[in-house]
């Protein structure tokens, strides 16, 4: 894929000069969902799916951007003194707003670049193809002007790149995992203090396999920002009677004591899935490091039905996935995964029943939705780096 990407930039741009490639994964959370606003534990880690870059900088202020992945908008071009968010930038608008980001926490970006990227996740899946977008941005920032700048400010830079420009309210955990991500290891992070573990994830004779309804469902960003609103209005009501700053202080029983201060049905059955979506996220890395990877699996299964009936975030289509999964023999635990209102699921399969899980669903899905979801063995990879 590398190689079509240089060969498409130099025709599109040209060969001469500091041409240069990079790339940034996009991730699965294996559980901890909407936990990550909410001062909650998250478990993710990076694929080896995920955007690739070459880049070369300019001479002048202009920006020259060109997705293999969007060819028939061709080459679209912006100026450094254009930085603002419009329908018209379409993508660009997610590398633009990490560029802006950059300008606002004062790194100054003294020259435009040319742009080529190409990417292997689909869109619009729940596997994080704007995040990779914003961490490969800001590798490709620091390492051309040379900025001093860890990769977890790249992460927060991206998460605040979002936020502000692109106006979906997302917590740290994308960015994160693939800014941070490491080959074979999930990251059990707290999206509190954003301390953060790698935990070896060697499942022996069991695989973990995504996949993909193929289902958007459209809304997702205003869904998505209702969802923070009201867990957040659910913490103000709960700190009116117990000394808490996020929701992931609680324990479950703290939660079930002071859970009457939430005034509203739902925004109770949102605090609640916060609560215990933290609480199994934690013991879930618990159960991964004891090697009882059954446990992990019910915890999973659990995350789930929290996230269809408590934060209501799942859909029939993955509803579908979800409990085909679990009627599969061998089949260790399946969940939703990610933002929701579509996109893929997560499970967890022993190698004999991998065959079995897929024919199963692909067969099974088709009669009930009308197409085939699709299929992806995790390959738990690196975080995002330069290439050359
Ligand atoms: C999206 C967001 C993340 C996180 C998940 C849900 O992927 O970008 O910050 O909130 O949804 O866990």
């Amino acid at each position: 894929m590398l190689e079509r990407l240089r060969q498409e930039f130099c025709e599109l741009y040209g060969a001469d000069g500091d041409i240069r490639a990079y790339f940034a994964p996009g991730r699965v959370n294996l559980i901890g969902e909407h936990t990550d606003y909410n001062g909650g534990h998250v478990f993710p880690c990076a694929l080896t799916l995920g955007t690739y870059a070459v880049a070369r900088p300019r001479e002048d202020r202009v920006l020259r951007f060109y997705s293999m992945n969007f060819e028939s908008f061709g080459v679209i071009e912006s100026s450094l003194d254009d930085l603002i968010p419009s329908q018209e930038a379409s993508w660009t608008n997610y590398p633009k707003g990490v560029m802006w980001a950059f300008e606002k926490k004062g790194m100054k970006l003294e020259h435009g670049l040319d742009i080529a990227i190409c990417g292997d996740i689909p869109n619009g899946s729940g596997l994080s193809s704007s995040a990779s977008l914003e961490v490969l941005t800001g590798v490709i920032l620091k390492d051309l002007f040379g900025f001093d700048v860890s990769m977890v400010d790249i992460a927060l830079i991206g998460q605040y790149s979002e936020n502000n420009f692109n106006g979906c309210n997302c917590g740290i955990m994308d960015q994160f995992a693939s800014a941070m991500g490491k080959k074979d290891h999930a990251i059990f992070l707290d999206t509190n203090t954003l301390d953060y573990k790698y935990a070896p994830v060697m499942l022996h004779d069991a695989k973990i396999v995504i996949t993909n309804s193929k289902v958007k469902h459209s809304l997702v960003d205003s869904a998505y920002n209702d969802r923070r609103n009201e867990s957040e209005k659910a913490l103000e009501e709960l700190k009116t009677v117990v000394d808490i700053q996020t929701l992931g202080d609680l324990t479950e029983e703290q939660f079930e004591a002071h859970k009457d201060a939430i005034k509203d049905e739902v925004r109770k059955k949102r605090a609640k899935h916060a609560v215990y979506e933290n609480q199994r996220t934690i013991r879930a890395q618990e159960a991964l490091k004891d090697n009882d990877i059954l446990l992990f699996g019910q915890l999973m299964n659990a995350s789930h039905e929290s996230l269809k009936n408590d934060y209501e975030v799942s859909c029939e289509e993955i509803d579908i996935l979800v409990d085909l999964a679990w009627k599969v023999e061998g089949v260790i635990g399946s969940r939703i995964t990610g933002g929701g209102f579509g996109g893929c699921t997560v499970s967890i399969v022993k190698n004999e029943a991998v065959d079995t899980f897929t024919r199963t669903l692909e067969t099974e899905y088709m009669k009930k939705v009308g197409h085939k979801p699709e299929f992806y063995i995790v390959d738990v990879g690196e975080g995002a780096r330069k290439l050359s």
